[in-house]
């Protein structure tokens, strides 16, 4: 067995993060989000990966993954020249997959149940089909309230599945297709069968349901914990959310006196919290130093950052950045190496006015600020 991670992609939804690197590498608790997915391959006992990349940002991927030693694994590496779907990755990975069975996992996704036990169940069907039918594919599925805007799958009275829709109108079940997919050599002539859909991208859900349509079976699995596709803003900081909840304490760096640490917080080694509190669960990574603030719940500050002044709550802020000043920051990404800041104009107000702690409390800012930014905030 096989794994193809899909690490290319435009990454229209994370602009401007993506402009200048991928948004599989944006950490989720300070791990970027690719990491989870090798890591899960791992476990399952898949060694032998290849990673799809995109021109753009193959090499940042390259560099940050390096050969995957570090995971247990070996990497090799799949150029994608343009994003041309996920069915696409398929064709472009065909000398590396060659005829073994293989997972297909999406770089941008992240699950909560590991790969391990899904990844079996094919390799037992297929062992205990010997001379029947055999699943050619087995996908996996998720109950979502909006069908409409995935890829959904019918499943017949035996379990199997009928028939696969892209984005339907009306959809045939509420369960959608999650990035994880596994697949025998069959993939590979359904790759070449289908045509470009009307976004022009070659679907891998019309490619599955050729293989349907040809009398093969595919077999699925509903998933039961969480699934999110870290693609857009809120679903990367709801994840943050529950991969920070299971967390355990550990503080490696420095908290002075006068700090308070509540919760499950991690402060690394060679981080430093200076008269501030930190209400977990939240991790501050090495390097950085939090100076009269507050953080927390649900924040992650990456490696080599600077906080001070501000209050900060359900965020992400990646490495080298800067917060000053700032009276409530929710909700927000913050890129590498920016800095976000009050105005000097508001700099020069009385400093109640400044952290605008009237009664109604702090106004909270909201942003989503791409890499080597400065914004200053009135
Ligand atoms: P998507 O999130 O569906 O597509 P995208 O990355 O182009 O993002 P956006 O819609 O915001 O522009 O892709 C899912 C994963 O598959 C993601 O990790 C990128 C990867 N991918 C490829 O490697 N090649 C492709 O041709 C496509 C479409 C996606």
């Amino acid at each position: 067995m096989k794994g193809l991670i899909l690490s290319g992609g435009a990454g229209k939804r994370l602009r401007p993060i993506t402009h200048t690197s991928a948004k599989q590498l944006v950490p989720v608790a300070n791990k970027p989000i690719l990491f989870y997915g090798i890591e899960e391959m791992a476990s399952a006992g898949i060694t032998d990966i290849g990673i799809v990349i995109a021109p753009t940002t193959g090499s940042e991927i390259k560099q940050a993954v390096g050969d995957g030693s570090k995971f247990g694994v070996r990497i090799t590496w799949i150029s994608q020249q343009e994003p041309l779907g996920l069915a696409h990755c398929v064709l472009v990975a065909r000398d590396f997959l060659g005829d073994d069975e293989f997972v297909m996992y999406l770089g941008d996704n992240m699950l909560e149940s590991g790969l391990s036990a899904f990844v079996e169940r094919f390799v037992s069907e297929r062992a205990a089909a010997e001379g029947s039918k055999p699943p050619a594919a087995q996908i996996l599925l998720a109950h979502v309230s909006d069908p409409s805007s995935f890829g959904v799958a019918e499943i017949g009275a035996d379990g199997q599945v009928i028939q696969l829709v892209e984005k339907p109108e009306h959809p045939p079940s509420d369960l959608a297709l999650v990035g994880v997919y596994l697949f025998d050599q069959t993939i590979h002539e359904a790759v070449t069968k289908i045509e470009p859909s009307a976004r022009g991208e070659l679907e891998i859900t019309d490619a599955i349901d050729w293989i349907i349509s040809q009398g093969y079976r595919v077999d699925h699995e509903v998933l039961t914990g969480w699934w999110i596709d870290t693609g857009k803003k809120d679903p990367l900081l709801e994840c943050n959310r529950l991969v920070l909840d299971t967390f355990t304490r550990s503080i490696d760096g420095d908290v002075d006196e006068v700090s308070t640490i509540e919760g499950e917080i991690v402060v690394e080694a060679g981080a430093k919290v200076i008269n501030s509190t930190v209400r977990g669960p939240a991790i501050i990574g090495s390097g950085t130093t939090v100076e009269n603030s507050e953080i927390g719940p649900y924040v992650s500050i990456a490696v080599d950052c600077r906080i001070s002044g501000s209050e900060i709550d359900n965020s992400v802020v990646l490495r080298r950045s800067t917060v000053t000043d700032i009276a409530r920051l929710t909700d927000s990404l913050v890129g590498r190496d920016t800095v976000l800041s009050r105005s000097i104009r508001s700099n020069e107000t009385d400093a109640t006015e400044r952290f605008g702690r009237d009664d109604a409390g702090p106004t909270a800012v909201r942003v989503m600020v791409g890499d080597h930014c400065r914004v200053e905030i009135e």
